[in-house]
C-alpha cells in the first residue's frame, strides 16, 4: 500500500468532511422530479467542489434533468474534477477512460469535465481526452444548459471564463449527499493568495465574497428544513469581506464603500449563529494570515459557534514557509496557535494541512514539521507529499528535488507522528461529558448512532431511540486515534 492511500485512509477513518483537501469521491443521490433526462455527477476534491456540484444539479435541474446514482442510468455525465495533486488529476483520466467503453455502448451519452481540471486544461481536454464533450471551468455554471445545447446539436462545448463577480448567490443547492442535518454554504469563491505550490488561484480566479444576506437566509432555510449544522465554506473564509455597493468590483468596491459598510469574517459568522441557538456553525478553511481575534472572541460569545479551526500550517520551518509564499513564520503561527488556545480553551480542536518534501526541504527543516507537530498537538491532519503543479510560482522558481522516496519517508513521520497527538488528544476526552448533534448511523455498526463533538471529532453511542438531528450529552469512556465512543447521559 503506498503512503498516498494510507493517508486517504486516515481521511476516511475520521469522517473529517468538512474539509477542504478531502479527496474521496462524491456522487449524485436520486432524484426524480419528473424531468426528461438523467444527470450523473461525480465529484472529487474539496469540499468546494462537493458544494459547486449542488449548484449544478440545482441549475441542471431547471433545465430538464434529474440527478441519478446509476451512471449506467445517466444521459449525462459530469465529473467535477481537482487538479491539487497529480495524483488527483490521474484519477479522472482513469475514470474517463472507463467511461469511454460505457460510450461504446451508448453514442448518445454525453460527457462533460467541470471544476478545477476544466479551467487548468481548457480545450486541451477535448484533444487528451477524446471521449470529453463538454468542458465548463468553476464560474461557467450558469452556461451549462447552453453548453449541452450546443452538443446536443453536435459540436463540443466549452467555457472556461473565469469572473471577477460570479458567487452563485441566488442559486438554491439542489443538497446531493444530504444526511438532512449537516449542510454546506459557500461563502466566497477564489483565492488571492499565491501560495507557490497551489494551483487554486490559476482554477479559482480572484477572490470574492458573497452576499451575507444570502448566506443568512440559506442558512435560515436550512434550519426550517431540519438541518442543525451548517460550515461555512471558503479557500481562506477569513478574508471575507463584503461591501453593498456592487457597482464597484472587488477589492476596489471595500476600499471605496467605506469600513462602515464593510461585513467582515467575524460579523458574518455572528449573523449566521444568530440565526438559530440550535444551528450549529463551523467554517473552513482559515488561514493564518487572516484569523483575527475578533474570529475568536466571536467564536467564544456563540455557543452554536463550534469550537473547532482548522489552520493550515504546511511546514514548520521558516524558510520553507516563505518559499510557499505562506506570508507567515513558523513564530508567527505557533502565536497564533497560542492565542486560540488562551482565548478558547485547550478544548478546542485544531487541525492541520502539512506538506512534507517541498523543494530544497532539508532534513532539520522537516525536523522542524514535526518539532511544530509536538507543541501544537493537532487533533487531527491532512498530509501530502509536494506533487508539483504546472504554472505555479514553485514549478517556475524552484526545483523539485527532494527524491520521492524521501518525500514519501518523511510524510510517513508525519502521518505516524500525527496518529499519536490523535490519540493522545482524543484520551483528553475521556470521562467528560460531550454535547453531539447526531448525524445517523454509525459506518460500522447499526446498534451504534454516530455525531460529532463541538470540536469536531466523531462520537459513537449506543442506538436506543434517538434520532438524527438531536443534540445528545454523551459520557465518553474508550477512544481511538480516530473515533470518540460512549453512552448518553441527561444533561
Ligand atoms: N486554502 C487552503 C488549502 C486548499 S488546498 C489553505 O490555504 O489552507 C488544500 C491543501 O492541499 C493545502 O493546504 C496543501 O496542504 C495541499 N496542497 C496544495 N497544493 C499542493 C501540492 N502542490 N502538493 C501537495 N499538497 C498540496
Ligand atoms: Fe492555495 Fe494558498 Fe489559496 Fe490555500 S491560501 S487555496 S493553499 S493559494
Ligand atoms: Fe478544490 Fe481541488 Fe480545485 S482542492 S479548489 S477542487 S484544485
Amino acid at each position: 500500500m503506498t503512503e498516498i492511500i494510507k493517508d486517504i485512509d486516515i481521511i476516511e477513518e475520521n469522517h473529517q468532511e468538512a474539509s477542504m483537501v478531502c479527496e474521496t469521491i462524491k456522487v449524485s443521490q436520486e432524484t426524480n422530479t419528473g424531468q426528461r433526462r438523467k444527470l450523473y455527477i461525480e465529484s472529487y476534491g474539496c469540499q468546494m467542489n462537493f458544494s459547486d456540484s449542488e449548484i449544478v444539479s440545482s441549475i441542471m435541474k431547471k433545465n430538464g434533468f434529474d440527478t441519478t446514482s446509476d451512471f449506467n442510468k445517466a444521459d449525462v455525465i459530469f465529473l467535477n474534477t481537482c487538479s491539487i495533486r497529480e495524483k488527483a488529476e490521474q484519477t479522472v483520466r482513469n475514470r474517463l477512460s472507463q467511461f469511454n467503453t460505457l460510450k461504446g455502448r451508448k453514442p448518445s451519452l454525453m460527457v462533460g469535465v467541470l471544476g478545477c481540471m476544466a479551467e487548468r486544461l481548457k480545450e486541451k481536454l477535448l484533444d487528451q481526452e477524446k471521449i470529453v464533450d463538454l468542458v465548463a471551468g468553476p464560474d461557467a455554471y450558469r452556461d451549462l444548459p447552453n453548453l449541452v445545447d450546443e452538443v446536443d446539436s453536435g459540436r463540443k462545448a466549452v467555457n472556461t471564463f473565469l469572473s471577477r463577480e460570479e458567487t452563485y448567490a441566488d442559486i438554491s443547492p439542489v443538497r446531493l449527499n444530504s444526511n438532512g442535518v449537516t449542510a454546506f454554504i459557500s461563502i466566497m469563491r477564489g483565492c488571492d493568495n499565491m501560495c507557490s505550490f497551489c494551483v487554486v488561484p490559476f482554477t479559482r480566479g480572484r477572490e470574492r465574497s458573497r452576499d451575507p444576506y444570502s448566506i443568512v437566509n440559506e442558512a435560515q432555510t436550512l434550519f426550517d428544513q431540519g438541518y442543525r449544522e451548517v460550515t461555512l465554506l471558503g479557500q481562506n473564509v477569513d478574508s471575507y469581506k463584503w461591501s453593498p455597493n456592487t457597482s464597484l468590483k472587488g477589492k476596489a468596491q471595500i476600499e471605496k464603500a467605506g469600513e462602515s459598510n464593510v461585513v467582515r469574517f467575524s460579523q458574518l459568522l455572528e449573523m449566521v449563529a444568530r440565526v438559530h441557538p440550535d444551528l450549529r456553525v463551523r467554517f473552513s478553511t482559515s488561514h493564518p494570515k487572516d484569523i483575527t481575534d475578533d474570529v475568536l472572541y466571536t467564536m467564544r460569545k456563540y455557543e452554536n459557534i463550534c469550537k473547532y479551526i482548522h489552520l493550515p500550517v504546511q511546514s514548520g520551518n521558516s524558510r520553507v514557509l516563505n518559499l510557499m509564499n505562506r506570508t507567515y513564520s513558523r513564530e508567527w503561527y505557533l502565536q497564533k496557535v497560542d492565542s486560540i488556545k488562551s482565548i478558547l480553551g485547550d478544548a478546542c480542536g485544531i487541525s492541520s494541512d502539512m506538506i512534507a518534501g517541498f523543494c530544497s526541504e532539508t532534513e532539520e527543516e522537516h525536523q522542524d514539521t514535526l518539532s511544530l507537530m509536538e507543541y501544537v498537538k493537532y487533533d487531527f491532519s491532512y498530509m501530502f507529499f509536494y506533487s508539483e503543479r504546472p504554472g505555479t510560482l514553485a514549478a517556475k522558481k524552484f526545483k523539485d528535488d527532494v527524491p520521492l522516496e524521501i518525500k514519501k519517508r518523511r510524510l510517513n513521520e508525519i502521518i505516524t507522528r500525527q496518529r499519536e497527538h490523535s490519540l493522545m488528544r482524543n484520551q483528553l476526552d475521556l470521562n467528560k461529558v460531550h454535547k453531539v448533534l447526531i448525524e445517523g448511523k454509525s459506518k460500522r455498526s447499526a446498534d451504534y448512532l454516530q455525531g460529532r463533538n463541538s470540536a469536531n471529532k466523531v462520537v459513537l453511542f449506543p442506538r436506543e431511540s434517538y434520532m438524527k438531528g438531536q443534540y445528545v450529552n454523551v459520557w465518553v469512556e474508550e477512544c481511538t486515534a480516530a473515533t470518540l465512543k460512549g453512552r448518553v447521559v441527561e444533561g
